[in-house]
């Protein structure tokens, strides 16, 4: 049997026990999403600093922090003006999540590194002093028209061959619609995917490689897209013909709650497993977009 290094090891008992610490976060990021983020904080330099627009409870703020922590302790700039999105407060009402935001980062010893800005992103980029970014996470209100926003005031401060990284990139239109129109331009680089995001790096301008690339991962995401709806159509028939028959009551109830739900997840059913265990994944395909392999 393989033995593993000691370094290798005691690496991948730390990421567990952050992996453990963050999934106590409320939040919607996965574990294979936050790596990706630990792994991108990490690897910057300090030519930049590291900025985040939406941090809610600080779920994906840790993983960056962790990372950068393990890497050249390059500053998270957190900015959330913590009063949640048009969906949260559809959910919960009033919403105020800077108090429960610090004590995570607290708890975690990471408030050398976290710097929170209470603030829209537009507010905090009127009020940036012009520090350059390295990693630019793009995770607040997912309307088109605010991501588009985002990028156009924050995209400018991202030195070349920065990262830009976008969550729920797959099936929620808004933070779909602008990247795949930035996958369709002249400036992102080495793209992949994990999960829900898809991060690129900045470029002056890109070759034929990294064109043939982006436009493969457009035609990637339109599958998953498809692919979503089809299912979502199969799981809605499957319920309604089980609703039609002879069945104790109880178990219909079940299943139109089941349906129910399925009609309201405003922006689909998260499928990214099925996709990347499909035969495209297994043939090694979405192997090579999730790029950043052997990271732990
Ligand atoms: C999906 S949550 C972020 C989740 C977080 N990244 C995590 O991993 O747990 C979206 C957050 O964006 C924030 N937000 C909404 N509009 C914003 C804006 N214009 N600028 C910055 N943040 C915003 C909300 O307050 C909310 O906390």
């Amino acid at each position: 049997m393989k033995r593993e290094s000691l370094p290798t090891a005691a690496k991948r008992d730390s990421v567990n026990s952050l992996k453990q610490a963050v999934s106590k976060i409320e939040g919607w990021l996965t574990d294979e999403e936050g790596k990706l983020l630990y792994k991108l904080a990490k690897s910057c330099t300090g030519k930049g600093v590291i900025v985040e627009i939406g941090s809610y409870k600080g779920r994906s703020t840790i993983w960056l922090a962790e990372g950068s922590k393990a890497g050249n302790r390059v500053k998270v700039y957190a900015i959330d003006p913590h009063t949640g999105s048009t969906e949260h407060r559809r959910m919960y009402g009033k919403v105020w999540t800077f108090p429960e935001f610090v004590r995570n980062i607290k708890m975690r010893g990471l408030d050398d590194i976290v710097v929170p800005i209470v603030k829209t992103s537009e507010d905090a980029e009127r009020c940036w002093n012009q520090k350059p970014v390295e990693l630019l996470w793009i995770d607040g209100a997912h309307d088109y028209e605010m991501v588009k926003l985002d990028v156009e005031l924050w995209f400018s401060h991202l030195v070349w061959g920065g990262w830009i990284a976008f969550h729920d990139s797959i099936v929620y239109p808004g933070p779909r619609k602008v990247v795949e129109e930035l996958l369709k331009g002249n400036y992102l680089a080495d793209v992949g995917l994990v999960d829900s995001i898809t991060f690129g790096r900045k470029v002056k301008s890109i070759g034929w490689r990294d064109r043939l690339r982006n436009r493969y991962i457009l035609w990637v995401k339109m599958r998953m897209v498809e692919y979503e709806k089809l299912f979502v159509s199969f799981l809605k028939l499957t319920f309604d013909t089980i609703v039609r028959l002879h069945l104790p009551d109880f178990l219909k109830r079940t299943v139109q709650k089941f349906s129910m739900a399925i009609d309201s997840r405003e922006h689909g059913l998260p499928l990214y497993e099925i996709y990347y265990h499909s035969p495209l994944g297994r043939y090694g395909l979405f192997q090579r977009l999730k790029g950043f392999q052997g990271m732990f």
